[in-house]
């Protein structure tokens, strides 16, 4: 618009600017707006002195190339139309950070490299959505850091396989929303995905499966088409990288003891039955698990977390442990002998000398255990963090034995829920997940002691792909649902207000629009308020879409921008439909309102 050429030519960077609306997600802990701004333009510079902020000012750089078509200067000093990253070395909040703007200066001020992190992602918000030349930074002091120390989203690309260039998406997308970690669930009965150089079998084999169930379980019918991928170690290193450049870990999942169907394809003496086998091609959980009898399966799963440890620094490796079916075990000569030999009371006493045995190699090379909660059965392993996903019972036993725990209880964190009732949903596992569902979500139990509270160290959104199987469907079931779970895991708990954040929610879509997300957009879809009786029927019409137009029609047909806009309540008088949408730009948003009446 001209506005930004009068800015450009103006020159002066006077306070008289108009007052940018804030609206962040997640809600920074403390953040007051104040009578001033900063005028952003090609002249202004960033002031970054290490390599860490160097960094960031670069992905700031990538952002703002996006909104206005140029990249700032970045210099090793500078103090007017400058952005000023300052990094301290606070190793006990180490994510926070403050942020001043005024007219002279951005100062963004982190605790450490990740807090000047989060000030950058905080000061992308303050930034409009539109693109621009120059803008208006609105005046405020934030002073912000996270209230749990694991912000976690996972991804299984085991079920459905997804490229690097997607992977990268989805990380840029959680250092957006503050997310710190990402867990990585690289193996499946359906697929293994990541390059193991000592077992080149898992590549050939286990990668791929022939066919893949098509449509609802129940009609148990199959694509014919085969299916495969897997990452190679140098892209898992560049994965690893990139999401370091974004302060967040990634947390690899290797699966044991079930879950390992496609690696018994390839190598079926590590079955308790020595196959044959096949890739997994339905969903759901297979009975044939490895072999707890058979020594060869414990130094085969060391070579790989040997391969594992060097692609990912991380404290943590995942291993699984969830929905190990025990009937082979009950019946394998093997089997029983250990169990007679270790002196183990059943088959739960023998999954837990599985995963204490890999705990035990884990942690000699300096790694710790995460574990799905049925890792509690038959006693936990002595130093394992439990992922509480059934509920979050695992997750209150797991705190009482002073065990870290990570809550994905799925009633609250299964992002491969409905999150609509509408009949137009695509197909998904089932169940029922509305954003604000999300948004009510308090990972700390009730049941627990102040101090055993500490034990709960965040939450984290699953996203298991079994239905999921392109990447358009994949963003539209992660958002806006994981911008609502990050607000609960970054935000003070009594900052929090669904209607607080939907109205940001309407910002924050522009944003989302601009990294092209496929979000879904439910909570702005129309929806009707029905009053009065018999033929003195009124229908009001209502969307939170910010600049959305609803068009309805009264005949059956579905309405477009060439139906009657909506002005007012609807009488009605006589038996018909009302269909009813919300349009921005003239493109449809949400689901169709749709309500039949019928009078006698
Ligand atoms: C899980 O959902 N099977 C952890
Ligand atoms: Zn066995």
């Amino acid at each position: 618009m001209a506005a930004a050429g009068l800015w450009s030519c103006s020159g002066s960077r006077q306070a008289d600017a108009p007052k940018g609306k804030v609206s962040i997600i997640p809600m920074p802990a403390n953040v007051s707006e104040k009578e001033d701004s900063f005028l952003l333009d090609k002249q202004t510079v960033i002031v970054a002195t290490n390599e860490s902020d160097k960094k960031t000012a670069g992905l700031f750089n990538a952002w703002l190339k996006e909104l206005t078509g140029y990249e700032l200067a970045v210099k090793d000093q500078g103090n007017e139309n400058a952005i000023l990253l300052q990094t301290g070395s606070d190793t006990t909040n180490a994510e926070g950070y403050t942020l001043s703007v005024n007219h002279n200066n951005i100062t963004i001020n982190g605790n450490s490299g990740s807090g000047t992190f989060y000030g950058i992602q905080t000061l992308i918000q303050l930034l409009p959505v539109q693109k621009a030349h120059a803008m208006y930074v609105p005046g405020v002091e934030i002073k912000d850091s996270p209230r749990f120390a694991y912000r976690g989203l996972h991804l299984d690309v085991g079920r459905h396989f997804f490229p690097v260039e997607f992977i990268k998406k989805y990380i840029d997308l959680m250092a957006m929303h503050k997310f710190n970690t990402f867990h990585w669930h690289l193996t499946e009965d359906q697929g293994w995905r990541i390059e193991i150089k000592k077992y080149p079998r898992l590549q050939e084999i286990s990668s791929k499966r022939k066919e893949t169930m098509a449509g609802r379980y129940a009609d148990n019918k199959y694509d014919g088409k085969p299916y495969g991928g897997y990452y190679t170690q140098e892209q898992v290193k560049e994965v690893v990288k990139y999401a370091a450049d974004r302060f967040i870990t990634i947390i690899p999942e290797i699966e044991m003891p079930g879950h390992s169907l496609a690696v018994l394809a390839a190598y079926p003496n590590l079955g308790c039955t020595g196959g044959p086998y096949e890739v997994g091609t339905h969903w759901g959980v297979y009975d044939d698990i490895y072999c707890a009898g058979n020594d060869s399966v414990y130094l085969f799963l060391q070579d790989v977390l040997d391969e594992v440890m060097a692609l990912f620094p991380s404290k943590y490796i995942h291993i699984g442990g969830d929905e190990s079916p025990k009937v082979r075990w009950e019946k394998c000569p093997k089997c029983q002998a250990r169990i007679k030999q270790e002196g183990l009371k059943d088959e739960h006493a023998l999954q837990s000398y599985f995963i204490q045995r890999m705990e035990k190699y884990l942690n000699s090379k300096g790694r710790q255990i995460i574990g799905w909660d049925e890792i509690l059965e038959g006693g936990l392993a002595p130093n394992a963090t439990v992922m509480s996903w059934r509920g979050i019972e695992g997750g209150i036993a797991a705190a009482k034995q002073k065990h870290d725990v990570i809550m994905t209880p799925g009633e609250y964190c299964y992002l491969d829920k409905y999150q609509a009732r509408s009949p137009n949903e695509p197909l998904a596992i089932g169940g029922f997940l509305p954003v604000s569902k999300v948004y009510s979500y308090e990972p700390v139990p009730a049941e627990l002691s102040s101090e055993e509270d500490r034990d709960i160290k965040g939450a984290q959104g699953n996203v298991w792909t079994a239905y999921i199987n392109n990447t358009d469907y994949l963003e539209y079931m992660v958002y806006p649902r994981a911008a609502a779970l990050a607000e609960v895991l970054w935000s003070p708990k009594e900052k929090r207000n669904y209607d607080d954040f939907v109205n940001r929610l309407k910002v924050h879509t522009g944003r989302l629009d601009l990294k092209k997300v496929n979000y879904a957009k439910h909570v702005f879809e129309v929806t009707g308020k029905i009053t009065g009786s018999d033929k003195g029927v009124q229908v009001a019409l209502d969307s939170k879409l910010e600049g959305g137009k609803i068009f309805f029609t009264t005949d059956s047909t579905a309405p477009t921008p060439r139906s009657t806009p909506y002005a007012q309540p609807i009488p009605v008088t006589q038996s018909g439909t009302i269909r009813a949408q919300v349009f921005l730009d003239g493109k449809p948003f949400g689901n169709e309102y749709n309500q039949t009446f019928l009078f006698h």
